[in-house]
């Protein structure tokens, strides 16, 4: 039994010595201490031992134990050592190597004409002001004059949460909103995302934006209309723009009008761009309905006001010269790099 106890010495001593891996040492310590192990397997027949023979035996087999304990501890703190060397050096860091500087983002060329436009309303005195875009049926048709079987809803079919709920067509519910707030004088502009159910092409998306605009004081007149908007473009697109006002029906305004771009792409020629017109249409407008006036609680005998519904997309389109609309919202890096 002496010897057989030795002979755990031994092994464990040499085979700890060339463990590679801490499960390896793991896994010896159970072959040599464990429950089922070497050592307990010898211990358990020390009852066929004489009564002088079992201290002696049962001592030896302690030392052997504290022997193989210390092979082991000794063994797991130098693989330690080794694995956390290691590590240090394979994460040595060369704090004097140049970073990698993060490419630094730029707006989109759809916030960039917002902005523009922002500032050239600001500096006219008006206020920028918000709306949901998930709108009650009320504000986006309703009280714009647009009762449930009016056939001016069929160009602006959406998309619906309910029968009164739907995303807003138009920027326009804006306008209400801001009557029902505030009273004249009132000069708002109301930029924001509109749907409709379109299918995509060159000129069209079911998501785009709008800059709505309301005026509403005594004595408002389409002369002020027509000046307002002809500042406008001809800050954004210079003084050689060329713009036309076309006569237009619209529910909430009377009279009405739609604004044209000459085309940028051909000059008034006809081209794929303006699909042979000569002209883009940028925005809708007009004096506001007697009837709207009224329903949001203002005399419409003692004020008068008008309204535009421009396009941020074909705006932006004319200014740098963008021929697909869908390229504003594909995020390709060649063509955003471009801004
Ligand atoms: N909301 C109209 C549209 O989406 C555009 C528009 C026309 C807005 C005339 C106005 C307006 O404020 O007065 O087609």
């Amino acid at each position: 039994m002496k010897a057989a106890l030795e002979a755990i010495r031994a092994a464990a001593h040499q085979q700890l010595q060339q463990a590679g891996s801490l499960k390896e040492l793991d896994d010896l310590r159970v072959k040599f201490l464990g429950k089922k192990g070497e050592l307990t397997a010898i211990l358990k027949k020390m009852g066929s031992l004489s009564a002088e023979e079992r201290p002696v035996i049962g001592q030896l087999a302690n030392q052997i134990r504290e022997s193989v304990e210390g092979d082991l501890a000794a063994r797991t703190q130098a693989l330690r050592a080794a694995l956390q060397a290691e590590k240090l050096r394979a994460e040595t860091i060369d704090v004097t190597m140049p970073g990698t500087a993060p490419a630094p983002g730029h707006r989109h060329p759809l916030s960039l004409v917002l902005d523009e436009v922002k500032e050239i309303f600001l500096g006219m005195g008006f206020d920028v002001v918000q709306g949901p875009e998930v709108e009650t049926d009320y504000y986006n048709f309703e009280a714009l004059n647009l009762p449930k079987d009016h056939p001016a809803r069929d160009t602006q079919d959406t998309f619906y949460i309910s029968e009164n709920i739907l995303l807003r067509t138009q920027t326009s519910p804006v306008q209400i909103r801001t009557m029902e707030q505030r009273k004249p004088p009132i000069r708002i502009i109301a930029p924001g995302r509109v749907y409709r159910s379109d299918a995509v092409d060159a000129t069209h998306s079911p998501i785009f934006h709008q800059i709505e605009g309301l005026v509403v004081d005594k004595g408002i007149t389409m002369a002020d209309l027509k000046g307002c908007l002809e500042t406008i473009v001809k800050r954004l697109y210079g003084d050689e723009a060329v713009v036309r006002f076309r006569p237009h029906h619209f529910p909430f305004t009377e009279p009405s009008a739609e604004v044209d771009l000459q085309c940028f792409g051909c000059h008034g020629e006809g081209c794929r761009l303006c699909k042979g017109e000569g002209w883009i249409e940028i925005l809708g407008c007009g004096m506001v309905h007697p009837k709207v006036l009224s329903i949001c609680g203002i005399d419409p005998e003692e004020y008068s006001g008008f309204a535009f519904g421009i396009g941020l997309e074909r705006l932006v389109m004319g200014r740098y010269n963008i021929d697909d609309m869908r390229l504003l919202y594909e995020n390709d890096m060649r063509f955003l790099a471009q801004f």
